[in-house]
């Protein structure tokens, strides 16, 4: 387990002291991901650094199997920064090499010798499907192929903990799908710890377990991502299943955003409304979709024929968390046409 408790770091610029990580807590239990979110400048690069302790944190500590890796230095260090796994955006391969050959080079550093080296290289590149391109170089690869090799390199010395600054950005859609898939089983069946950071809202939704969102060098939200989807609070929730409030259609007479709180959700929901309680629906937007706990789903629905309060209770059976749209938005109807006012 990666325990990250109260990380802090500074830099001393010429423009004077800039704090950008205030006290970071994060916890990554082995075979599980984390993914890590925020707006730009909000200091996860930063944070990246510190935990592959590229930089030394400002005060704080970075706990591997309960030892603590900020503290240490010199061949110590070196020793025990084995546990951390990472890749990059540009999966930053030595182009005079060959894909075996940049596979190797933490082995070789570590002294291995050469017939145990070419067992593992070999075991590295089949574990990522590359084992046909071993002599190739990386400038004969496609970037998905090249972030593959990054990620055998990554594992190399057997680590804890993989992390990944950005791994998927700039890849097509296919190449992203087939990085996804492997660190999905590099999770399961090597039971690794990922703290995955990234921009990309799909990502996160296809592969992560936990949601970090940073902001302003502080975490700001931090839950199960099926927890922070369900919430309709979670500013962090309606960024991953973006919601677009529409108005409430003349003739119906309230909205509710509705939330996938259960994981056995029936797909049959909205006519089940109509069928058993008489309530005429209108779905207005939203985005449902299939997930590895079962499915994940945010709808925005009109209303006629039942009350707000019972509509609440029948979807709350049914596992669907329901609230009261008039919350932040507020509809009045005119002559039968509707008004939205957006309050914030
Ligand atoms: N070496 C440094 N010296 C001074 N300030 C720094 C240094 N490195 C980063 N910063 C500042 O720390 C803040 C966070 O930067 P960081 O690169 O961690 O953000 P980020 O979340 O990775 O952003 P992006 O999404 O754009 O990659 C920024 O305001 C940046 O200017
Ligand atoms: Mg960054």
């Amino acid at each position: 387990m990666i325990e990250i408790r109260q990380l802090h770091k500074h830099y001393d610029t010429a423009q004077g002291r800039v704090q950008v990580l205030k006290g970071i807590d994060l916890e990554v239990q082995a075979g599980s991901i984390t993914a890590v979110v925020g707006p730009s400048g909000a200091g996860k690069s930063t944070l990246s650094h510190c935990i592959s302790l590229l930089e030394k944190p400002s005060s704080g500590q970075i706990l591997v199997d309960g030892k603590d890796l900020s503290i240490l230095s010199g061949k110590a260090l070196r020793a025990e920064r084995r546990a951390i796994g990472t890749i990059f955006q540009n999966s930053a391969l030595l182009r005079r090499m060959t894909v075996a050959e940049n596979v190797a080079l933490p082995l070789r550093n570590l002294g291995v010798v050469h017939h145990e080296m070419e067992h593992r290289v070999a075991e590295l590149l089949e574990r990522v499907g590359l084992a046909d391109r071993a002599n190739s170089y990386p400038g004969e690869l496609s970037g998905g192929q090249r972030q593959r090799v990054g990620i055998a390199r990554a594992l190399a010395l057997r680590p804890r903990l993989l992390l990944s600054d950005e791994a998927t950005s700039g890849l097509d859609p296919e190449a992203t799908a087939q990085i996804l898939e492997l660190l999905a089983s590099l999770r399961t069946d090597l039971g690794l710890a990922i703290i995955l950071i990234t921009h990309e809202m799909d990502v996160v939704r296809h592969i992560a377990d936990r949601v970090a969102q940073l902001d302003g060098g502080r975490i700001a939200e931090y839950g199960e991502l099926r927890a922070l989807v369900a919430n309709p609070e979670s500013v962090t929730g309606s960024k991953l299943l973006p919601l677009h409030p529409d108005l409430v259609p003349a003739g119906y007479d309230f909205a509710l955003t509705v939330a996938y709180r259960g994981t056995q959700i029936d797909p049959s929901w909205i006519s089940k409304l109509g069928s058993e309680y008489g309530a005429t629906v209108a779905l207005l937007g939203g985005s449902v979709e299939a997930h590895q706990e079962g499915t994940l789903g945010r709808v925005e629905i009109g209303l006629s024929g039942i009350g707000e309060a019972r509509a609440i209770e029948v979807l709350d059976g049914w596992g669907l968390h329901a609230t009261a749209h008039s919350q932040a938005l507020r509809t009045d109807k005119i002559n039968g046409e509707t008004r939205i006012e957006v309050t914030v």
